[in-house]
């Protein structure tokens, strides 16, 4: 496998091509980014403990019966992909309210919700990735139904691995984001599960271990994400 030209530099990961068309390099870069790229600066060793995290989860999730794109990892920043025609709708789901739905709808942080929720939005970061409806999706063709039954059906069955996984680990998946691409006729799982696109709390302190760090200034934001790593039972080498 040889590594191509960048096809896409996003705000955290560059993607390359290889001479595989199937196949893609995803590079975690040490950037972070908040409040769509307005605010930023590079964390050390960020790339490297994403792509660990990612990779971890992106194994127990296959295992789990979970497709998903990740093939293997090639270095301590990168990882090997399927090549997928991603779906341009994020799957957000909240077990707790925190950020968005907070401000949104005036709800106060940290409240438990009876059941998950579950949100579509829109990739456009010059739209500032806004909230859709299943209607807007059915109407703009950005999936189609069948594919928005299984893009709620996978995001859920995440959902039910996860934060059971994390509630050993004494976390609470608070929220998190998924996105899904096509593969021969497949949605498989795409792009990353890492503490960059969830909220990780301690379930009993409801300390931090998540983006809000970075976001809200709480300090320390790597040597969090590395500590819900080793809780969680994820190696990532020195
Ligand atoms: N297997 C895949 N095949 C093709 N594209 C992928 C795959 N997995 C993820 N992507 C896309 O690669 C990009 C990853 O880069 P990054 O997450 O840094 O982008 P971003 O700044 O979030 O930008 P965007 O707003 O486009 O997501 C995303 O656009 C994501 O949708
Ligand atoms: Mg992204």
């Amino acid at each position: 496998m040889i590594k191509q030209a960048a096809v896409y530099t996003g705000k955290a990961k560059t993607v390359y091509a290889t001479d595989d068309p199937e196949l893609f390099v995803m590079e975690y870069r040490d950037d972070a980014t908040a409040f769509n790229g307005v605010k930023k600066a590079a964390l050390d060793r960020k790339g490297k403990v994403n792509n660990y995290f990612n990779a971890h989860v992106m194994q127990v999730l296959e295992h789990q019966g979970i497709k998903t794109h990740f093939v293997k990892l090639l270095s301590d920043n990168e990882s090997l992909v399927k090549k997928l025609d991603m779906i341009k709708v994020e799957c957000v789901i909240r077990n707790v309210v925190a950020g968005g739905i907070s401000k949104r709808l005036g709800i106060e942080e940290g409240m438990v919700l009876p059941e998950p929720t579950f949100e579509f939005f829109l990739k456009d970061d010059a739209l500032g990735d806004p909230i859709i409806n299943e209607s807007h999706i059915h109407v703009f063709k950005w999936a189609t139904d069948a594919e928005v039954t299984e893009l709620k059906r996978k995001t859920f069955l995440v959902n039910d691995i996860l934060k059971a996984w994390f509630a050993t680990a004494g976390l609470t998946l608070v929220d998190f984001k998924l996105e899904f691409g096509r593969h021969h006729g497949e949605l498989l799982l795409g792009d990353e599960f890492t503490l960059d696109g969830c909220r990780v709390w301690d379930a009993v302190t409801q300390e931090k271990f998540d983006k809000d760090r970075f976001r809200r200034d709480l300090g320390n934001v790597i040597e969090f994400y590395e500590a819900a790593a080793k809780r969680l039972g994820i190696n990532i080498p020195e």
